[in-house]
């Protein structure tokens, strides 16, 4: 290719490159498969390698630098960056209508409500659409020179696009980090004995700072533009909607969660639905901004000290608060590993009265330096288990060394006294007791009872609880010689119940392969590994006969958990329970005759919400097509469809080359499959 020739197809590749991105980012409407949109970034990169000359800082190519910066300068703001007033109350919020109603001599007013978003305040210059820096908010007038990490950032554009583009704009908004980027980076950090950040906003924060942009371009970071600061331009910007509007034009992206609000009882009213659905939202907030919509009645009310009087924060409860960790104590899980949970005293978090929370494995007490008697921060967000984050060390001093006491792991099982052993390179401690052990003989016999498993319904873990209690049941043999009778004399249980039970067990008699081979709970046999070997043996004298080399044959089944399988087969107790099964007739159907599945052999991974189906009916449909869908994306995987505030599964996809599909797509692909 001629150096014109490539230059022209440069320059329409990175128009098209950033419109796509544009659509993926702000419009959260992609046009073009993962697959075309590779395709070509990859020209692209090919063009620039061959002519380096044609390589431009706003090409989707130089998001990411190559050498990191020796320190962060400072930068100062064109316009300063101010805070916001807060409002606890309705009172508050009410008595803040009514001072700037009275300010603007008029009867009503209509606000902008949006959320405010728990991360980082940044600012973006962009200079006749590209972007020249971008820095922290420091105080309020100089920040840190961030520019190389905020550019690894995907949703943030590195030129803007649309009509016309001012001379110059201050972009003001907020980096954040997803919940589910968060557990994701903190696992990766844990994996790799790296430091667990406390919470989203500090890894945010943590990684916004670094000095290397290659690190900052492997953590999840998002961001959303709220406001302006300097600016130049034609574009006349009368009211915050409007400019949240012409942002979203020029491609930044803006939270979908914005509403105007005609009056204070419509505000309190939205700042409610927020609160409602605070634990839904994919990142953290912590209350809803109302901004006065009007720029003319913005300029009228003017500033007090840093912060303007026509905005306001009206703030959620914190998610996070201290408490003193009274014990620690184990619970003993299926396998038998022991998870230190500490028990606190009750504090209300955000709504809800904390008394565990889970300290996950000695490491990370260690890691934490967690110890019995200290004062902590604990944290709940969403619908998972509370957290300790982090002790106050300086609270340690108060309570003197005396009550303070170091957590020292059980070296006998607290349930059944066997031996606990830690394997090497495993952070678990684990109860030899196996199944001898009442506390993993009751979870043996939820995880068969459960949905994925035997799906028994109504046969929860109370229940089960109170049937080895009462000596009806020691496994899970005995379920099914359970009589009705027996049954309703339990406490709390009636004729009525008893029978539904009896029928539900039944019913669970008619099961496939899989369900019944991952409802054996052999360790790390999860559903896929049983779907694998069920596809692969159909029949379970097979699976039974198999050795380790064999096993290990099948993708996906490695030495360890060909071993866990053989071992498993060879116990005569386990053994013993599946005749015992058999017998009471559990069954399935062979499927002897080989159907050709069109996705057989091939990987999938979902991620992010689904709108047509759930993640749950997609699974099922790719499953009876053959293929195995897994919850992480590896080189092996095939195809990653993607939905919703799809995250790191989804940035691991576009890493490793691998095919990413839409929903639409996804469903065009198995409408065309079937
Ligand atoms: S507007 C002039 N809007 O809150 C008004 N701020 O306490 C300036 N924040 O440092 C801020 N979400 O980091 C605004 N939707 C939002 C926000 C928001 C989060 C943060 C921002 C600022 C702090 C002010």
């Amino acid at each position: 290719m001629q150096l014109e020739q490539a230059r022209h197809r440069a320059e329409a590749l990175r128009q098209l490159i950033n419109k796509l991105n544009y659509q993926y980012y702000v419009l959260d409407a992609p046009s073009v498969s993962d697959n075309e949109y590779d395709k070509l970034m990859r020209e692209l990169v090919a063009i620039e390698t061959e002519f380096s000359v044609l390589i431009t800082s706003d090409s989707p190519t130089q998001r990411v630098g190559v050498t990191p910066v020796s320190e962060l300068k400072e930068v100062k703001h064109l316009v300063p960056m101010l805070s916001l007033g807060n409002a606890f109350n309705e009172d508050e919020m009410r008595a803040f209508n009514k001072r700037i109603k009275e300010k603007l001599s008029v009867s009503s007013l209509v606000f902008s409500g949006e959320t405010k978003f728990d991360g980082l305040a940044v600012n973006i210059l962009y200079e006749n659409g590209l972007l020249i820096t971008a820095a922290t908010r420091g105080d309020g007038s100089t920040g840190e020179d961030v520019t190389h990490n905020v550019r690894t950032i995907p949703q943030v554009p590195l030129c803007l696009v649309g009509e016309n583009i001012p001379q110059l704009l201050e972009v003001r908004g907020e980096v954040v980090m997803t919940h589910k980027g968060f557990a994701a980076l903190n696992n990766r950090q844990r994996e790799k004995d790296e430091k667990i950040f406390a919470n989203p906003r500090n890894a945010a924060a943590g990684s916004l700072r670094q000095l290397d942009p290659k690190v900052t371009a492997e953590r999840p970071l998002s961001f959303f533009a709220y406001g302006i600061g300097d600016y130049k331009g034609n574009t006349n910007l009368t009211s915050h909607t409007n400019i949240l509007r012409q942002l979203k034009e020029w491609g930044l992206p803006v939270s979908t969660e914005t509403k105007s609000l005609d009056g204070i009882d419509a505000c309190l009213d939205y700042h409610a639905e927020i609160g409602a659905r605070r634990s839904e939202l994919a990142h953290d907030i912590d209350g809803v901004v109302f901004k006065v919509n009007e720029i003319s009645q913005q300029r009228e009310l003017g500033f007090v000290s840093r912060a303007p009087r026509w905005a306001i924060a009206y703030k959620f409860p914190p998610l996070e608060e201290i408490t003193q960790l009274l014990d620690i104590e184990v619970q003993v899980g299926r396998t038998g590993a022991l998870t230190p949970v500490a028990r606190l005293s009750p504090v209300n978090v955000a709504g809800v009265t904390v008394t565990n929370a889970t300290l996950h494995n000695i490491d990370e007490i260690k890691r934490k330096d967690i110890k019995i008697g200290d004062w902590v921060y604990v944290r709940r967000a969403g619908d998972v288990i509370p957290e300790v984050v982090a002790v106050i060390k300086e609270r340690r001093a108060d309570a003197g060394e005396n009550d303070i006491r170091e957590f020292i792991m059980p070296t006998v099982c607290p349930v059944c006294e066997s031996d606990v052993v830690r394997q090497e390179g495993e952070a678990v401690y684990r109860c030899i007791g196996g199944l001898s052990c009442s506390a993993q003989n009751i979870q043996a016999i939820i995880h068969f009872a459960s949905r994925k498993a035997m799906n028994i319904d109504g046969l929860g873990d109370k229940l089960i609880i109170q049937l080895t209690e009462s000596g009806l049941i020691t496994t899970v043999a005995d379920l099914y010689s359970l009589s009705q009778e027996k049954l309703a004399e339990l406490e709390r249980m009636g004729t009525k119940s008893a029978e539904n039970l009896i029928a539900a067990l039944d019913k669970s008699k008619d099961t496939t392969l899989e369900r019944f081979i991952y409802a054996m709970g052999i360790r790390e046999v999860g559903e896929a590994t049983a779907r694998t070997l069920a596809m692969k043996y159909k029949s379970l004298d097979l699976i039974e006969q198999a050795t380790t080399e064999e096993l290990e044959t099948i993708s996906d089944i490695g030495p360890v958990v060909a071993l866990n399988i053989v071992s498993f087969f060879k116990q005569k107790h386990n053994l013993e329970i599946i005749q015992r099964l058999l017998v009471a007739g559990i069954h399935w159907d062979n499927k002897d005759d080989e159907i050709d599945l069109v996705f057989s052999g091939m990987s999938f991974v979902l991620t992010g919400s689904l709108q047509v189906m759930t993640r749950d009916e997609a699974k099922q449909k790719l499953i009876s097509m053959g293929a195995k869908v897994t919850g992480s994306v590896s080189k092996k995987t095939n195809y990653v469809v993607f939905g919703e505030n799809a995250g790191s599964k989804y940035e691991k996809a576009i890493e490793l080359g691998i095919t990413t599909l839409n929903e639409e797509s996804f469903i065009k692909m198995i409408e065309k499959e079937k």
